[in-house]
């Protein structure tokens, strides 16, 4: 493979390294790439098997020969990687989960993991790494990019969450999943004229909060980049609601807010309405992609293969103004995102 930047006995610390930027470098004598591993990292996502399927088949049309790696960076430790070809990610576009497995694997930011890392994909001769997922599995390839494997992200995570980009793989089956959830929660809340305090995940981020309540006409949103004020923003709404002659009452909060349970109590406690708590919890990762979620991830799955095709390293794939694209992963991370002011106004011009 021959790719690696430095004497792994005179390593400097990797978190003192960049990536190289492709866009800076004339690749030109940079040998093409041959053999690509691919893995999911990280919690899943609705939507993976679809970019693993695109990459696989993209890949091999390109001319690659393909490996999937098992667990994360836990696989590839251990070298759990298998050769892919067309017919191994066939009746995968559809099933949610997935069929690579996936693992957090916090021991892989060390210096010593990360070489680990690199010393299998050497045995494999494995020319560059595609990993589907979140921030902390972008850090990972990072860490590989830094000591010069060429890797390429591409965004799989619920949450919505990785700064570089508008969209991330999972997400809309995430908040589809949740939207019918509520939709039941409230048939059962409106028979027993109760509150459902209902619980979505988003790690510390609103999104899937924020527009899953506006779908489902939620009296209260509570997400953790908004400050709230519990009697006005909650109790209020839903004694207005009450002397208007409504009959159920929906509050979404993000799992970053964190006390649900509390919540719900004060809000019985305050107004003498019964309140249940829900917590959704892992059904929100699970269930077959959307449609968004399936054509997302196969156009993503394309874009990175043509980065490797482009000798194009060490980039994360994004939706940046409605297109695809892809972006430097050291400047990628380096990015921050927070809840468009626009869907929170309107949010609360519904509520
Ligand atoms: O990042 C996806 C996510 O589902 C978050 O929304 C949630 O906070 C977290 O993962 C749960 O992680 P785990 O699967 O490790 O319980």
């Amino acid at each position: 493979m021959g790719r690696l930047l430095y004497d792994e006995n005179n390593l400097p610390e990797i978190m003192s390294l960049k990536a190289p930027n492709y866009d800076n470098i004339d690749t030109s004598a940079v040998e093409p790439i041959k053999r690509v591993g691919v893995l999911t990292s990280g919690g899943d996502a609705p939507g993976m098997n679809a970019a693993i399927r695109s990459v696989v088949r993209a890949g091999i049309a390109a001319g690659f020969e393909m490996y999937g790696v098992n667990r994360g960076y836990h696989g590839l430790w251990k070298g759990e990687i298998n050769k892919l070809d067309g017919r191994s990610v066939s009746e995968t576009l559809q099933r949610g989960g997935t069929f690579l497995m996936t693992a957090r694997s916090k021991s892989f930011m060390t210096d010593e993991g990360v070489l680990k890392g690199a010393r299998m994909m050497e045995a494999y001769e494995l020319d560059a790494l595609v990993v589907i997922g979140g921030d902390g599995s972008y850090k990972g390839a990072r860490a590989l990019a830094r000591i010069g494997i060429p890797v390429i992200g591409i965004p799989g995570t619920i949450d919505n969450d990785i700064a570089s980009t508008e969209y991330t793989i999972g997400y809309d089956t995430a908040m589809n999943t949740a939207m019918q959830c509520i939709d039941k929660l409230r048939d059962t809340a409106s028979s027993h004229e109760r509150c459902s305090v209902i619980e979505v995940m988003g790690r510390h981020a609103g999104w899937i909060a924020l527009n899953v309540g506006i779908a489902t006409g939620a009296e209260s949103i509570l997400i953790p980049e908004v400050p709230y004020d519990f009697n006005k923003d909650v109790l209020r709404v839903i004694l207005d609601g009450r002397n208007k002659g409504k009959k159920h009452y929906i509050v979404i909060v993000a799992e970053g807010v964190e006390r649900t349970d509390d919540i719900a109590r004060q809000i019985e406690e305050a107004t003498g309405i019964e309140a249940r708590t829900t917590i959704l919890g892992h059904l929100q990762r699970g269930g077959s992609p959307t449609l968004r979620d399936r054509t997302m991830a196969s156009l993503m799955g394309i874009r990175a293969i043509d980065c490797l095709i482009e000798k194009r390293f060490n980039r994360i794939v994004a939706l940046q103004n409605g297109e695809i694209t892809d972006v430097d992963i050291e400047a990628g991370l380096e990015m921050s995102k927070t809840i468009t002011p626009e869907l929170i106004e309107q949010a609360k011009r519904l509520g």
